[in-house]
């Protein structure tokens, strides 16, 4: 059985049908994708992909598939893995509802990821984490911050070569990292001002965004000087990378991009690495593409990270400057949690309990 069989899915060659796959999210910005990337990487042939999103949204098909309710009636039995992206509070109070029926959670959200037991993945970084550290496998796996997710591909064949001992990051975050209602907002902002009439409050952001910049991607915590967005990218950093000592210094901006992260990336290495070889690690390195200047536009719709301005920061020995762009919808969030998916399939973690 090879990959892209029209009889039945396959990854990397092993069998994969029998699943039951639960989407938590379906209709979201998120969940749009990861329908898309199962179809696309054809886990959705011979396997069972079941829809769920609020009572709102029972009953719309999207696919062939009509979205169901999650509410107490829902049926959570028989699942072998749930793709979860609808927002901390549903993965808070249904993920681990999903685990005591059986499944495996691939969760999106940040609700878990601080949790020691839960790994936190990156399909090119860290799998060997899926198989966690006691002697079951995992049964909750969190998905990176997107921003966080396209940072870590471009750095870790870096980490691994020479170390790396500081980052300085600018993000130039896009509006569907904050879900459908943003993107709404975005263009109801948008089409007003192109009319000449006033904006519509701000009700996402605590600016309009439009033609906007904002100088605080998320929200902070009582008495915080950083958002929780910089929060993340500084314990995820540690936490993937495996190494607590990497200084990281983050600020996350808003812009009014719809799709696609942007980052400008100030690497400070331990040991001396040249842009010539720095360009070679990245050129090797899987999940990743060369650009002279990555842009979002052009990132939109791939799963891959874009890496460009690779040079040198003549203000310091050892450091170097890049730009970092990727989708925040695909491998900011939805392709690797259908990556981790295949993973977890293709590595027998985790076994069909049903075949189709
Ligand atoms: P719905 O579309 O019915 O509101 P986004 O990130 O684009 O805002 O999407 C969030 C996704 O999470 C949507 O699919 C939304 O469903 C879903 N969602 C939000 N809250 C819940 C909940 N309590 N139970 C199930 N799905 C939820």
């Amino acid at each position: 059985m090879s990959v892209g069989s029209q009889d039945a899915a396959a990854v990397g060659g092993i069998e994969s049908t029998g699943y039951r796959i639960a989407v938590v999210g379906a209709t979201g910005a998120v969940g749009t994708v990861m329908l898309q990337c199962l179809h696309e990487r054809g886990l959705d042939v011979g396997n069972e992909i079941v829809l769920f999103a609020t009572a709102r949204s029972a009953g719309k098909v999207i696919d062939g598939r009509t979205v169901q309710a999650l509410d107490d009636d829902a049926d959570l039995s028989g699942f072998d893995i749930a793709l979860f992206s609808a927002g901390g509070d549903t993965s808070r109070k249904w993920a681990p509802r999903f685990v005591q029926a059986g499944a495996t959670v691939i969760d999106n959200s940040s609700a878990f990821r601080h949790d020691p037991d839960v790994p936190l993945v990156v399909c090119e970084v860290n799998p060997h984490a899926l198989r966690g550290s006691g002697p079951d496998y995992p049964k909750l796996i969190a998905n990176p911050n997107c921003s966080t997710m396209q940072l870590m591909v471009a750095l870790a064949p870096i980490h691994r070569e020479v170390g790396i001992e500081r980052l300085i990051v600018s993000t130039y975050q896009s509006v569907s990292g904050t879900g459908q209602n943003a993107l709404k907002a975005l263009d109801a902002e948008a089409r007003a001002s192109l009319q000449g009439e006033l904006m519509p409050a701000p009700e996402i952001y605590p600016e309009n965004i439009a033609f906007n910049v904002i100088g605080a991607a998320g929200s902070f915590a009582e008495g915080d000087d950083h958002t929780d967005e910089e929060r993340k990218m500084m314990f995820e950093t540690h936490k993937i990378l495996e190494d607590e000592t990497i200084g990281v210094a983050v600020t996350c901006v808003r812009v009014p991009v719809r799709t696609g992260h942007s980052e400008s990336v100030n690497i400070q290495t331990r040991e001396p690495l040249s842009v010539a070889r720095a360009v070679e690690l990245l050129s090797q390195a899987r999940g990743l593409i060369l650009e002279n200047v990555p842009t979002p536009l052009r990132a939109e719709g791939h799963d891959e990270v874009f890496v460009g301005r690779i040079r040198r920061d003549s203000s310091h020995p050892r450091a170097l400057s890049m730009f970092v762009v990727a989708d925040n919808l695909r491998k900011g969030a939805a392709t690797n949690a259908v990556q981790i998916a295949e993973v977890l399939i293709r590595e027998g973690i985790v076994v069909a309990s049903t075949t189709a």
